[in-house]
């Protein structure tokens, strides 16, 4: 199979790309920034938000290899970036129409990434079953993923797009540690407790999350994939977290355990926009791909950190202090941004 895979620089995009190789699969690589940790398969680098005319074989005149399934990783997906420069959400969408028309043209299918912040921050449920999404609820920028999902039904309706939908929450794991560009809870604890320093919790105990082991997301969009390609399965909306709840503080803590260092906690209240309570209902992803995931958290963490320390190992010009970036055109180029700049 040879699969379009957008966003292939990012932390899914790279351990999806890599798996899907693993299997014996083509991939071709879409991004507007180079791969910081693999050159195993190709990237073409391109802004897939820009607004194209027309495409014929390719998103924005750009002649792309031919593929038999399409998944459109690409985004901005840092929440609280999208509090501060609402745009990037709208580019998202923009994204998203570019990834459909050349999916319409070339009637190809679609796996889409979006997320649990379409659910919103309401605390309506225990668990959360795909239903229950509802642009009523949005709560940031970041929310209007919901909108790229209403193209892609509406797509599905009009034209007969194909596509699977997956709802992600807090994947972690490898290939997410370029803290500067993309600022991740948990890499930033390891990054912050390996060096002894404080860690800052916003929402404390309060904030209850449904972390998800990369290797469980991604083996999740795999058999999406493959079902999707097989005619198996279209048309479904799923989540795919690992469907139990733990606080950030929880996570914290297993992180110091794994480092072995003692953790100065901080407790702040949440920051706007923020989801502080999600347990993803995954029984339709059971049902339906017969996946299970395999890592709870307490295994998990171990993994990250051992992988963090590898990479660490040798990445040594890493180890700095990390420095917010700020500012209307904020950094996203990652460590190999010169040194003293992020601020
Ligand atoms: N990681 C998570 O916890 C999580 C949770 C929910 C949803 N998601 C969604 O999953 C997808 C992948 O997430 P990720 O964690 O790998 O994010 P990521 O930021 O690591 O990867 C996204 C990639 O998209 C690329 N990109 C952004 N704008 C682009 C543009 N205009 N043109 C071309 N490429 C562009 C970035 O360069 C980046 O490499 C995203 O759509 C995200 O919204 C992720």
């Amino acid at each position: 199979m040879r699969v379009l895979v957008t966003g292939s620089s990012g932390q899914i995009g790279t351990n999806l790309a890599l798996r899907l190789q693993a299997d014996g699969h083509d991939v071709f690589g879409v991004d507007k920034r180079q791969n910081a940790w693999s050159d195993a398969f190709p990237t073409l680098l391109q802004d897939l938000a820009g607004h194209y005319p027309a495409f014929a074989g390719g998103i924005g005149g750009v002649e792309y290899p031919e593929v038999d399934v399409v998944v459109h990783l690409a985004a901005h997906a840092k929440v609280h970036q999208l509090v501060r420069q609402p745009h990037r959400a709208l580019e998202n969408a923009i994204m998203t129409f570019n990834v459909l028309e050349y999916c319409r043209q070339l009637a190809l299918p679609l796996v889409f990434s979006s997320t649990r912040e379409v659910y919103g921050d309401v605390h309506r449920f225990e668990e959360y079953a795909e239903e229950a999404a509802d642009f009523a609820f949005t709560e940031s920028p970041y929310s209007s993923k919901i909108t790229s999902e209403a193209f892609i039904y509406s797509y599905a309706r009009c034209y007969g797009l194909d596509y699977l939908v997956f709802r992600f929450s807090n994947v972690y794991g490898r290939y997410d540690n370029d803290l500067w560009r993309m600022e991740r809870v948990l890499p930033l604890f390891m990054h912050q407790l390996s060096r002894s320093e404080p860690i800052t919790i916003y929402g404390g105990d309060e904030k209850v999350l449904d972390f998800t082991f990369v290797d469980d997301c991604v083996d999740g969009i795999a058999r999406g994939v493959y079902a999707l390609h097989e005619s198996r399965l279209a048309n479904q909306t799923v989540n795919l977290a690992y469907g139990q709840g733990n606080t950030l503080v929880r996570a914290a803590e297993l992180i110091s355990t794994a480092l072995g260092v003692e953790p100065q906690i901080t407790i702040a209240p949440s920051l706007l926009g923020e989801v502080t309570h999600y347990v993803a209902d995954i029984s339709k992803a059971r049902d339906l791909l017969g996946w299970e995931p395999q890592t709870p958290l307490a295994d998990g963490i171990p993994q990250s950190v051992a992988w963090f320390r590898e990479w660490r190992a040798a990445h040594p010009e890493e180890n700095r202090p990390f420095v917010r970036a700020q500012g209307p055109d904020e950094l996203e180029h990652g460590f190999k941004q010169p040194a003293g700049a992020g601020a």
